[in-house]
């Protein structure tokens, strides 16, 4: 079979009433996220959670286009010696892989941070095509607080992100550029329009940079935060408020040729990370089809009825098939309470 060209796995990606599972947590992240129902972060339970999550058959073949997965997991097999690939291409599922190396202080004290991972990216990213990656994600995070974003920080992780989507891009694997302007971080008391102005800056700083780098605008997609308050912030806007206010920005910074955007939940509810996405996809209008590509929004529930034993995996199960479900129905603007 010839290779898919990186439009078409970006589409495929895009399959309407699809989403990607992020199922990228970091060794850290996941120890935080394991810890906070009492398990300790072993390789062992690392894997009975994402075999847990990558047999929920019905999820996997109905709702999810791709799962991002971490170096471990991308190279890992279930309890009974399936590799973990093999599960996910018997459900139709791209392989993806998180590529960066996790994002650290930016030298000076505006709290900021510069995501790393480029030394060497193009021999891991040969490596990862050899195991059938189809798409990879790099995250930058961006600080809103009374001195940050900076124009330093912006332009630093734009750049980053531009060469990271290049070397994907030469390697046969569509990029997924993340630009996550953070909203659940400190002291996450911003308004909903710093939110909206910062996240217009950043995204303007991220196509300037992808194009100067000579990147297929049409083979990669854009996961970017929806426009919230900070979590800390009194206001509470609508539903209809925040979709209306990220699409506005997103029509206005997101070249038509990208041939997709799938968001990052980034510490909403359940429900709220299914709602926004629904309200934005009853927008008329918009150039590129929008759809998940959630982490905790799809699995916080699922992790809890796990507690880390096999028995559980039935409940977990159906508790991660109906988020993505609800999820699947809200990329097709179909969903309701
Ligand atoms: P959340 O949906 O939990 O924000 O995670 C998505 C993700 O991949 C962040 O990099």
């Amino acid at each position: 079979m010839p290779a898919m060209s990186l439009n078409a796995v970006a589409q495929k990606l895009m399959t309407p009433g699809q989403g990607i599972l992020a199922a990228d947590e970091s060794e850290p992240t996941i120890a935080k996220r394991f810890a906070k129902i009492n398990l300790p972060s072993t390789l062992e339970l690392r894997r009975d959670y994402r075999e847990m999550l990558f047999r929920s058959n019905q999820a996997m073949q109905s709702y999810i286009s791709g799962v991002i997965l971490t170096e471990e997991t991308l190279e890992q097999s279930a309890a009974d010696g399936t590799p973990f690939r093999a599960i996910l291409a018997d459900a139709d599922v791209v392989p993806g892989i998180k590529v960066d190396r996790g994002a650290f202080p930016m030298p000076g004290d505006t709290g900021e941070k510069i995501t790393e991972g480029l030394d060497g990216l193009r021999q891991r990213l040969a490596r990862y095509a050899e195991l059938g990656a189809g798409f990879a994600k790099w995250r930058a995070v961006i600080t809103i607080n009374d001195i940050a974003p900076t124009r330093n920080n912006i332009r630093a992780n734009a750049h980053a992100l531009a060469r990271y989507a290049i070397l994907c891009q030469e390697a046969g694997i569509v990029p997924v550029v993340e630009p996550e302007v953070v909203g659940d971080g400190e002291p996450g008391n911003h308004s909903i329009e710093r939110c909206a102005q910062v996240t217009a800056e950043v995204l303007e700083n991220v196509f300037k940079e992808l194009r100067l780098a000579g990147v297929d605008l049409s083979g990669m997609l854009l996961k970017p935060n929806m426009i919230l308050p900070g979590i800390n912030s009194r206001e509470r806007p609508s539903i209809d408020e925040v979709a209306r206010r990220t699409v506005e920005v997103l029509r206005e910074q997101v070249p038509a040729a990208v041939p997709g955007i799938a968001f990052l939940s980034g510490g909403q509810t359940d429900e709220e990370a299914t709602a926004h996405l629904s309200a934005m996809n009853q927008i008329d209008g918009k150039p590129w089809p929008l759809t998940f590509s959630y982490g905790r929004a799809l699995q916080n529930v699922a992790l809890r009825l796990w507690a880390g034993r096999r028995e559980n995996f039935p409940q977990a199960q159906a508790a991660f098939t109906h988020r993505a479900h609800m999820n699947s129905l809200a990329a097709l603007g179909q969903w309701s309470n």
